[in-house]
């Protein structure tokens, strides 16, 4: 349920963009947040819970990945990969979550991420929706 109202907040906020022409040539800067929540709950929310307080055993909740140290949730136990990155003090930035959702192991090989997307839109849509997933 809870899920169900924060798609719709998701929806209304991301309507202007949606309002464009679908599949004009825009500007790429301008992600599509719409389908970036709906990959999202449909390619991630499986494994990841997107609000920062429940832990699935499946994955590390993503509230607030964007610009988190990698492999920090308490109480998740991530593979020794990104343990590694954890140690080394590495951060989510869009930079490193674009590169890992391009094929996460050839960012922390190893990792028990499965997901990886090659359309660089289709990444840049994922993590504007990302982006919103934190507090105001
Ligand atoms: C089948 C389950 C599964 C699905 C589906 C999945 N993931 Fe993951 N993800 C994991 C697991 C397990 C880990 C922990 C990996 C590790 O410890 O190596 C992880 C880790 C991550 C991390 C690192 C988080 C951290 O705390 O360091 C990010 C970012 C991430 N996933 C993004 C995504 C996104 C975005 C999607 C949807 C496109 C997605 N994942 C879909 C299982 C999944």
């Amino acid at each position: 349920m809870k899920m169900i109202l924060l798609l719709g907040t998701v929806l209304l906020a991301a309507s202007p963009a949606a309002a464009m022409a679908p599949g004009a040539a825009e500007p790429d800067a301008a992600a599509d947040l719409q389908a970036g929540a709906q990959l999202y709950f449909k390619a991630c929310g499986l494994c990841h819970d997107d609000s920062a307080h429940m832990l699935l055993d499946t994955g590390p909740p993503l509230f607030g990945v964007v610009g988190r140290r990698v492999g920090s949730v308490e109480g998740f136990t991530y593979s020794p990969a990104l343990q590694k990155g954890y140690r080394r003090g590495h951060k989510w930035s869009e930079k490193r979550l674009d590169k890992f959702l391009s094929g996460p192991q050839h960012v922390y090989t190893g990792t028990d991420m499965p997901m990886m997307f090659n359309d660089p839109k289709v990444r840049h849509n994922l993590i504007a929706y990302l982006k919103t997933l934190k507090d105001e």
